[in-house]
C-alpha cells in the first residue's frame, strides 16, 4: 500500500500518474516533458473534502466508478443479469516502457478485468488512450458504457463541432457551467451534426494562443463525447462508443475494447493542435502511405451530369478534363444497372448496359489514353428495395422484425455482419476491381442507421467493424486501389476510417465561401492532402451563390484538388484560368501536402487567411464577407525565421486595380519583392483591397 507514481514521455510531452493504495490511477500531470517530477508532487493532488459529501470525497481518476463513490457520469457502466451493478476496480499491475503504459485493474467479486492504456507518440506528443474490459465471470456482462479515456479538464471553455449536409464542421463555443454537455451521434456514422472531436482550453483560446486540448475519437459508428462540470466544480471529459440498448453483452471470457481516443495538447491555441495532429495523421494514421504519392488532380462527374450518363458526353468531359491538367477521372453515381435516379439499383454492382452498351472499358481506355487514371463511385453498404439483390434476398438488410423502417434516400442498410451478405458485397466489388483498371473507389454512405438490428439484436458496433473488415480485405487484395470516405459529403470523417482510406470528401458543398469555413475547421484535425476540395460551377448547386473562378480555384488548391462541374459549360476564359490554377497546384502540391498549416488571425472576421510553410510558403487571404475596414491591416506571418529571406509575389494581382485602389503597393501590382522573415513576422504582408468573394494568393520563395 502507499502511493505509486508512474510516468511516460514522448514528443516533448509527459504524463504522470499516481495510484494511492492500489486504487485505479489518477492523472497527476500532463504537460511539457521539461523538468523532473519531484517527490512531493503527488501531495499537491490532494483535495479538501467539503462538508455535505461522502466522507472520503469523490475521486476523479482515470476510471471514475459509481461503486467507489463517484456521483458524476461514471467511466464504466455495466451490470449482471441478476441485478448486480456495483463495481470496485483496483490496480493489479502495470506494464510500461518510455512512451506506453498499461494499467491492469481487477474486480474479482464482480468478475471483470480492465486495461487502461496510454501512449505518447514519440515524435508528435499526441496521446492515444483506450480501455479494454474482459468478462471473467460465469454469466453475461451487460456493458452500457466504457469510456476510452477519462480526462480531468482544467479549463471550462469548449469548442464543439456542429453541422448539417453541405455545412459540416461548424464550430460552437460554450462554457461548461453546470452538469453534463453531451455530443452524440446515433446515426451509425460520425455524422454531420456531431463529428467525434472537440477542443477545450484556457479562457479565450483561439487559433494562435492559449492552452488547448484537442480530443478525437477514432470511430465511425455511434459515439458519445461528454464534458461534465461535477458538483464540486471539477470538469471531466469522456469519449467512447455509444451502444444501442442491450447492444454490448459480453459472454464469459469475452472482451470489449474501446475505440482509440487521440488527444493533443497545445500552448499555442488550435494551430498548436494542428502542428501535432497533422504529422501524427501522416505518420501514424496513414502510415506514411501518401508520402511520395502526389495527390492526383480529380475530375468528378457528379455535379456535371448527375444520373445522366451517356458515353459521348463522358468521353468529351474526359477530354476537357485532361486538357485542363486533370490526372484522375472519377465516374460518380449513375453508372450501374438500373440506376437512373436515387430510388433504385443500389446493391447491383454491374454496369448499366443501356448507358454503357460495351461496358466501362471503352471509357476507361479513353481516360487512360488521355493520361488519366480511373476512379469509380460505389455505395457498398446499401441497397434499394428496387434491386435484384433485395428482390432475391429481402432479409439481407438491417431491420427490426415486424417494424416499418423509415428510409433514407429510399435505401436500406445491408447487414454486413452476416457472412453471406458480406461475401456477396465483397465479391461484387472485388469483381469490379478485377474486371476493370480502377485505381480509386469513391466509397459513399448516404443514410443514417435507424433499425440497426441483425438477427434480432442491435448491430451498429458489429456493422462498423464489418465495414472496416470489408475495406481491409479489399485493400489487401488490391493494394494499388485508393479509397475515398464519403458520406453525403463529410458525414464519415475520423481517424479510424482514415486508416483505410486516402481521402475524405469534406462536403457536398462546392461553394468556396462555405468551403472556406468548412475546410478551416476540418483542417484542425485533418491535413490538406486528405481533404477533398473541388472547383464547382460558377453558380453553386447547393447555395444560391455565384463566385469567381479564382475564389473557387484557390480555395480548392489548398486541399486534394479536383473539379466537379460541367466544364463543357465553363467559358474559355474560365477554362484557361482553371488550367493555370491546376498547374500551380501541381507545382506546389508537395509544399501544400507536406507543409505546416497555420490558420492566420485577421482582425476582420470575414477575412480568412491561411499559410502553409515547408521551405517555401503559400499564403491565401479569402474575403468571405464584405470587408470591415477600407484596407485590411497587414497580415503578419508568425514564427518565420527572422534571418530567412524570401522572394514574395502575389500570384493573382488584381486585373483592374483602379477599381478598388487609387494607389497600389508594388507587391499588389504583382512585383516580386525580396524581404526578410523578420519583417514578414513583424510588419506583415500588405493585402490588396478585396471585395466580398475575392481571394489573394502569395508565394514566398525561401532564398537562404
Ligand atoms: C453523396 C455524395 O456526397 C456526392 O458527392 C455524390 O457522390 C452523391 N452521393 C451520389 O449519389
Amino acid at each position: 500500500m502507499g502511493t505509486d507514481r508512474f510516468q511516460i514521455s514522448g514528443g516533448g510531452e509527459r504524463l504522470v500518474f499516481i495510484s494511492e493504495d492500489k486504487a485505479p490511477p489518477s492523472l497527476l500531470y500532463w504537460g511539457s516533458a521539461d523538468g523532473a517530477p519531484q517527490i512531493d508532487d503527488a501531495l499537491l493532488h490532494e483535495r479538501p473534502v467539503p462538508q455535505g459529501q461522502l466522507d472520503r470525497g469523490e475521486r476523479l481518476d482515470c476510471l471514475p466508478e459509481a461503486g467507489r463513490g463517484f456521483t458524476g457520469h461514471p467511466a464504466l457502466i455495466c451490470h449482471r443479469a441478476d441485478g448486480r451493478f456495483v463495481t470496485q476496480l483496483a490496480l493489479l499491475s502495470v506494464d510500461q516502457d518510455e512512451t506506453l503504459i498499461t494499467f491492469h485493474l481487477v474486480d474479482k467479486a464482480f468478475g471483470i478485468e480492465l486495461r487502461l492504456t496510454y501512449q505518447l507518440d514519440s515524435s508528435t506528443g499526441v496521446m492515444t488512450a483506450s480501455s479494454c474490459i474482459r468478462n471473467c465471470g460465469k454469466d453475461q456482462l451487460h456493458l452500457e458504457w466504457l469510456s476510452a479515456a477519462t480526462i480531468p479538464a482544467h479549463h471550462e471553455e469548449f469548442l464543439f463541432f456542429e453541422g448539417r449536409w453541405t455545412r459540416e464542421f461548424q464550430p460552437v463555443r460554450c462554457r461548461i457551467e453546470t452538469g453534463l454537455t453531451i455530443k452524440e451521434s446515433r446515426s451509425g456514422r460520425t455524422s454531420h451534426h456531431a463529428p467525434p472531436f472537440m477542443i477545450y482550453g484556457s479562457h479565450g483560446f483561439d487559433e494562435r494562443q492559449g492552452e488547448a486540448y484537442g480530443v478525437h475519437l477514432a470511430w465511425s459508428g455511434n459515439h458519445r463525447l461528454l464534458a461534465e462540470r461535477l458538483r464540486d466544480g471539477r470538469i471531466q471529459i469522456q469519449a467512447g462508443e455509444l451502444f444501442l440498448p442491450g447492444e454490448m453483452i459480453l459472454a464469459p471470457a469475452a472482451s470489449y475494447e474501446t475505440p482509440k481516443c487521440h488527444v493533443a495538447r497545445s500552448t499555442t491555441g488550435t494551430n498548436g493542435l494542428t502542428a501535432r495532429f497533422h504529422p501524427f495523421v501522416r505518420e501514424t494514421i496513414l502510415g506514411n502511405r501518401l508520402v511520395d504519392r502526389p495527390r492526383p488532380v480529380h475530375f468528378n462527374t457528379w455535379e456535371a451530369i448527375y444520373f445522366n450518363h451517356d458515353m459521348p458526353r463522358l468521353m468529351h468531359l474526359a477530354e476537357l478534363s485532361a486538357a485542363l491538367g486533370v490526372e484522375r477521372f472519377v465516374l460518380d453515381d449513375g453508372w450501374f444497372k438500373g440506376r437512373h435516379d436515387d430510388t433504385a439499383a443500389l446493391g447491383d454492382w454491374t454496369v448499366d448496359r443501356e448507358k454503357y452498351p460495351d461496358g466501362l472499358i471503352p471509357l476507361i481506355n479513353h481516360v487512360k489514353k488521355l493520361g488519366m487514371t480511373f476512379g469509380l463511385w460505389v455505395e457498398p453498404e446499401m441497397a434499394n428495395a428496387n434491386s435484384d439483390l433485395l428482390r432475391a434476398h429481402p432479409d439481407w438488410i438491417l431491420a427490426a422484425d415486424g417494424r416499418q423502417q423509415p428510409l433514407g434516400r429510399g435505401q436500406y442498410v445491408l447487414d454486413l455482419t452476416r457472412p453471406d451478405v458480406f461475401d456477396n458485397i465483397h465479391g461484387q466489388i472485388d469483381a469490379l476491381l478485377r474486371a476493370y483498371d480502377i485505381g480509386y473507389l469513391k466509397w459513399d454512405m448516404n443514410r443514417d442507421l435507424t433499425h440497426a438490428a441483425s438477427r434480432g439484436r442491435p448491430a451498429v458496433h458489429h456493422q462498423t467493424q464489418a465495414l472496416y473488415a470489408l475495406m481491409d480485405r479489399l485493400r489487401s487484395d488490391h493494394p494499388h486501389v485508393e479509397i475515398e470516405s464519403c458520406s453525403s459529403g463529410g458525414g464519415r470523417a475520423d481517424y479510424e476510417i482514415l486508416k483505410r482510406t486516402d481521402r475524405i470528401w469534406t462536403s457536398d458543398c462546392n461553394d468556396p465561401i462555405e468551403r472556406q469555413h468548412i475546410q478551416r475547421h476540418f483542417s484542425i484535425f485533418f491535413p490538406p492532402e486528405v481533404m477533398g476540395a473541388h472547383v464547382g460551377p460558377r453558380h453553386a448547386h447547393t447555395t444560391a451563390r455565384i463566385t469567381s473562378l479564382e475564389m473557387r480555384a484557390v480555395t480548392a488548391l489548398f486541399g486534394h484538388m479536383g473539379i466537379e462541374g460541367n466544364i463543357a459549360d465553363f467559358s474559355e476564359g474560365e477554362k484557361s484560368q482553371l488550367a493555370t490554377w491546376i498547374g500551380h497546384h501541381k507545382k506546389w502540391r508537395d509544399l501544400l501536402h507536406r507543409g505546416r498549416l497555420t490558420r492566420l488571425a485577421a482582425e476582420d472576421k470575414g477575412l480568412l487567411c491561411l499559410m502553409v510553410e515547408d521551405r517555401d510558403i503559400l499564403v491565401s487571404a479569402a474575403q468571405v464577407e464584405s470587408p470591415v475596414y477600407a484596407t485590411a491591416p497587414h497580415l503578419q506571418l508568425p514564427d518565420l525565421q527572422p534571418t530567412a529571406n524570401y522572394r514574395v509575389q502575389l500570384i493573382n494581382p488584381p486585373r483592374n486595380p483602379a477599381l478598388t485602389m487609387k494607389q497600389t503597393p508594388a507587391l499588389i501590382k504583382g512585383n516580386a519583392l525580396t524581404v526578410s522573415g523578420a519583417q514578414l513576422a513583424h510588419g506583415g504582408l500588405p493585402l490588396p483591397v478585396l471585395r466580398a468573394g475575392e481571394i489573394a494568393l502569395f508565394h514566398l520563395q525561401r532564398l537562404n
